[in-house]
């Protein structure tokens, strides 16, 4: 299996989104306002798109979100390759902030990526979230 991580259109990351985070809800609520002015990046396992996330860059800040990847493919380690390449790719845009508003049982994933809690917290549709957030100025 060869693993490629590439830029891809919007279009492909809401598939992915939809399928993976929000099956239920109707396929336009997976769409985001700004991702227009995202920058989308997807890992591909040979020609399949397994896993995608989604970066917003204002000045020197950037915010992940929507990060998925398929359920069959879970746990096999693209997930934490996509979120490291994506740290390296946000530095090389002079990003000096990069943060996420992770599920609250992801806590720990984010942290193996170097992330580290902040004490805002909100509830949105039912599921908790916790501001995550790296210094990516060092
Ligand atoms: C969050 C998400 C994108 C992670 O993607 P993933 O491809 O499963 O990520 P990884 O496989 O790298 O890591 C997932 C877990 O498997 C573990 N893992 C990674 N490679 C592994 C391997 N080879 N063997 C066993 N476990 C492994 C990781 O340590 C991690 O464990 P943890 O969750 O207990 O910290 C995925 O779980 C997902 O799409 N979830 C649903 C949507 C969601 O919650 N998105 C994030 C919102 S904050």
């Amino acid at each position: 299996m060869e693993t490629t991580i590439r830029r891809i259109d919007m279009q492909d990351a809401w598939t992915i989104r939809h399928h993976v985070m929000w099956p239920d809800q109707p396929f336009d609520f997976i769409k985001l306002e700004d991702d227009p002015s995202g920058i989308h990046f997807g890992l591909f396992s040979d020609k399949d798109l397994v896993s995608v996330i989604s970066l917003f860059i204002s000045n020197e800040e950037a915010q992940f979100r929507k990060f998925a990847t398929v359920e069959h493919e879970q746990g096999k380690g693209y997930g934490s390759v996509l979120l490291s390449y994506l740290l390296k790719e946000a530095k090389s845009y002079e990003v000096k902030r990069i943060w996420c508003n992770a599920r609250e049982n992801k806590i720990n994933f984010y942290k193996k990526a170097g992330l580290q809690e902040t004490k805002d917290r909100f509830v949105k549709a039912g599921k908790a979230y916790i501001i995550m957030e790296k210094n990516l100025d060092t």
